[in-house]
């Protein structure tokens, strides 16, 4: 696939709300590098990306919120679990621009609100609770149709905002970090980049950004938070090729980038902590300053940490976290 400019000024010219703080911060991890035996260990700062406390989400809901997607939109609604950082941003941007915002979730806190199901409440979000995640998606629809009925018009936005729209915020962030990357000058002519995956629609952005540019050098790792690597493998390619087509209009082959899923620190499930990601948890807040969430970013990073320990970098490349966010979930 050459590189297509086409599509990248079709990408550059599709409206975004101006949500983001971007580009993020790339930068370099001296201390924490040293303990893991590298001093070309770097972080790509989307934890800052600065909405309603930041994070990956903010990125996809840009092109998904864009004033052309909402015209007579009154009402929001989407889901997740309790503690969704997609949520979250959604009910942050309801309030902000005085929209109605309905949450669907699986189970509620135990207990008085905390981390991201306190601020879903605080952004004024009504709250529909379901006893299952496979009750998220039907339940969606059958809010959407009473409000309806109701006089509402509402935009049902799927979970995690991983659609083609949503993904091109993570193609964008993939030409921002390859800007970035080529400005280095440290002799590195290959990255690894280690990043959290659960809905997809952030590898898939990633895969398609990168395919666009014809960028064989980044190679990408998707974390899973949840599914089987092999399902996320399929989901990434396949939401990448279909952003391609339906958005951008173009082709691509969504498997000449280096992209791989692993699904080995999900541990005993979602949301539940490892041993690996809990010393993730602790490096990176030690050596770093960053805070990781127990969900997602720590167990990119017990990841990142394990490659390192078991494949130590090569004097050709360097290893990029990007950091996805999340950091309400440490606070529950
Ligand atoms: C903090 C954080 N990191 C990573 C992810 C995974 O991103 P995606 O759903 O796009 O695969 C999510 C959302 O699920 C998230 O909230």
């Amino acid at each position: 696939m050459p590189y297509d400019p086409k599509a990248i000024r079709r990408l550059d010219d599709r409206p975004t709300v101006g949500l983001a703080n971007l580009p993020t911060p790339l930068i370099r991890l001296p201390r924490l590098g040293h303990v893991l035996g590298t001093e070309r260990l770097w972080v790509k700062m989307d934890a800052e990306t600065g909405f309603a406390l930041g994070g990956n989400k903010v990125r996809k809901l840009e092109y998904i919120l864009a004033p052309s997607e909402l015209k007579e939109v009154t009402c929001l609604i989407t889901s997740g679990g309790p503690q969704s950082n997609h949520c979250r941003v959604t009910a942050a941007f309801a309030a902000r621009k005085g929209l109605r915002c309905v949450l669907v979730t699986n189970s509620g806190p135990d207990g008085e609100p905390s981390g991201n199901a306190l601020l879903q409440r605080l952004f004024g979000a009504e709250v529909v609770i379901v006893e299952d995640r496979i009750e998220r998606a039907p339940k969606m629809t059958t809010v959407a149709d009473k409000l309806r009925v109701a006089g509402e018009e509402p935009l049902v936005i799927p979970i995690g905002a991983s659609t083609p729209l949503g993904s091109l915020g993570y193609a964008q962030a993939a030409i921002e970090l390859c800007d970035q990357l080529d400005r280095l000058d440290d002799g590195c002519s290959e990255t690894l980049v280690f990043s959290a995956s659960s809905s997809g629609g952030t590898l898939a952005g990633m895969i398609l950004g990168l395919t666009l540019l014809d960028r064989t050098d980044v190679h990408l790792t998707g974390v899973s938070a949840d599914a089987t690597a092999q399902h996320l493998d399929t989901a990434c390619r396949d939401l990448a090729e279909m952003a391609a087509i339906t958005i951008l209009e173009t082709q691509i082959d969504p498997s000449v980038v280096p992209f791989k899923s692993v699904d080995d620190q999900v541990g005993e499930g979602y949301g539940i902590p490892t041993t690996a990601s809990m010393e993730a948890t602790e490096l990176f807040g030690k050596y770093a300053g960053i805070v990781l969430d127990p969900t997602y970013t720590s167990k990119a990073a017990a990841s990142l940490i394990a490659h390192l320990r078991s494949h130590p970098l090569k004097h050709h490349q360097r290893a990029v976290f990007l950091h996805t966010g999340g950091a309400p979930g440490l606070l529950v």
